[in-house]
């Protein structure tokens, strides 16, 4: 039921900092992931481990985005990430020692699964699935699995069952370092531990960002803007908007700007922008300068740390700060709750968006 809560949406974004909790138990010693979450052949099958391909589609896809960014950086491990309704229908090359990874909440979605199965065709050395449903199509016909125990999801708009896949996946970032290299990141560890409380936090900021939402009821477009991890931050937080709200959104890394998006910004183009305090930062700043030259309203998610300072036309809200690993997690919240304050707004069914299915079962 969706209790004291308005929609399941809503409910289901203030369950992150429980469900996140659920995915990491049992998962992590002191100082270290246990990497027999993934099962008993996990260990062998990640030592072997020399690239990766991930293949979901829609909001899981963009968590897979954010861990070619964490694989790479903290495992050493090339990545590829692509929808499965384009890896299907092409002929791809497997290098030597690739693990083939799906990421799913429902586990039943048409166009992963006949990218499994198509995959059991070629050489990759095994199959894992992160999945939120035990038991679905896709968790018995992988070699290998974990799930991202987010407890049931209504809501046709991927909330929790997101941030549970990321946690789901810097444990596997974890565990193919840890078994690769030998090297444990006892910092991330920590941090992972709080990250409920964090969470926690961020959703405090609830009333602050109904507020802000009221600027983009009357609009039609709205553009998102990220780097390094939080370009697919980006890219899921301008998903929801238009799942819900119905206005279209597009989302870029904030250096391509200049390369054509700049053209739309005017003063009916409202930008939001994730910007944690992390190296990309300055690059970030002079592409925000660049959208505020052009009249472009600003809506800046920061680390507290950071000074950028809320004026007429930059509207700054200050985000806890965390490791920067975990940071895409901790952003991705203010996004959910901005899309679901405008479609409330805007009178839209939040939990039935127009023409969507909770699980896409058709090609
Ligand atoms: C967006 C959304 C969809 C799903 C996509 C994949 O909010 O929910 O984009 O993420 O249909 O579904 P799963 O993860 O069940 O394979």
């Amino acid at each position: 039921s969706k209790g004291d809560y308005r929609h399941y949406m809503l409910k289901e974004i203030f369950e992150q900092p429980t469900v996140i909790e659920a995915a990491l138990e049992g998962r992590l010693s002191a100082q270290s992931v246990l990497v027999e979450s993934f099962g008993p052949d996990a260990l062998a099958l990640f030592q072997r481990t020399r690239h990766v391909h991930i293949i979901a589609c829609g909001t899981s896809y963009h968590a897979g985005l954010v861990a070619r960014y964490w694989l790479e950086r903290y495992a050493g491990v090339p990545v590829q990430v692509e929808v499965a309704s384009e890896y299907r229908y092409r002929h791809p090359v497997v290098p030597e020692g690739t693990l083939f990874v799906t990421l799913s909440q429902s586990g039943e979605t048409a166009d992963t699964l006949a990218a499994l199965r198509f995959a059991k065709t070629l050489d990759y050395i095994g199959s894992l699935a992160i999945c939120n449903v035990p038991g679905s199509s896709l968790v018995r016909e992988s070699d290998i699995t974990l799930m991202t125990r987010a407890g049931p999801e209504i809501g046709v708009a991927s909330t929790k069952a997101f941030t549970t896949q990321l946690v789901a996946l810097m444990l596997l970032t974890l565990s193919v370092s840890k078994a690769k290299n030998q090297v444990e990141y006892p910092d991330i560890i920590a941090a992972l531990r709080t990250l409920p409380e964090v969470c926690q936090r961020v959703l405090a900021l609830d009333s602050q960002i109904e507020i802000l939402s009221q600027a983009f009821a009357e609009k039609n477009h709205a553009l998102f803007l990220g780097r390094g991890a939080h370009y697919p931050i980006a890219l899921e937080g301008a998903l929801k908007l238009k799942e819900i709200s119905y206005i279209h959104a597009e989302a870029y890394p904030a250096g391509e700007l200049k390369h054509g998006p700049l053209a739309l910004v005017d003063s009916e183009m409202p930008v939001i922008s994730v910007a944690p305090n992390d190296d990309l930062l300055e690059k970030l700043k002079s592409n925000l300068q660049e959208v505020r030259a052009r009249g472009g309203q600003l809506f800046v998610f920061a680390d507290e740390s950071v000074g950028i300072d809320t004026q007429e036309d930059v509207r700054v809200l200050a985000l806890p700060h965390v490791h920067e690993a975990l940071a895409p997690l901790l952003y991705t919240l203010p996004l959910q709750l901005l899309s679901y304050h405008v479609a409330v707004l805007k009178g839209t069914d939040v939990d039935q968006p127009r023409n969507l299915a909770k699980s896409v079962t058709v090609e």
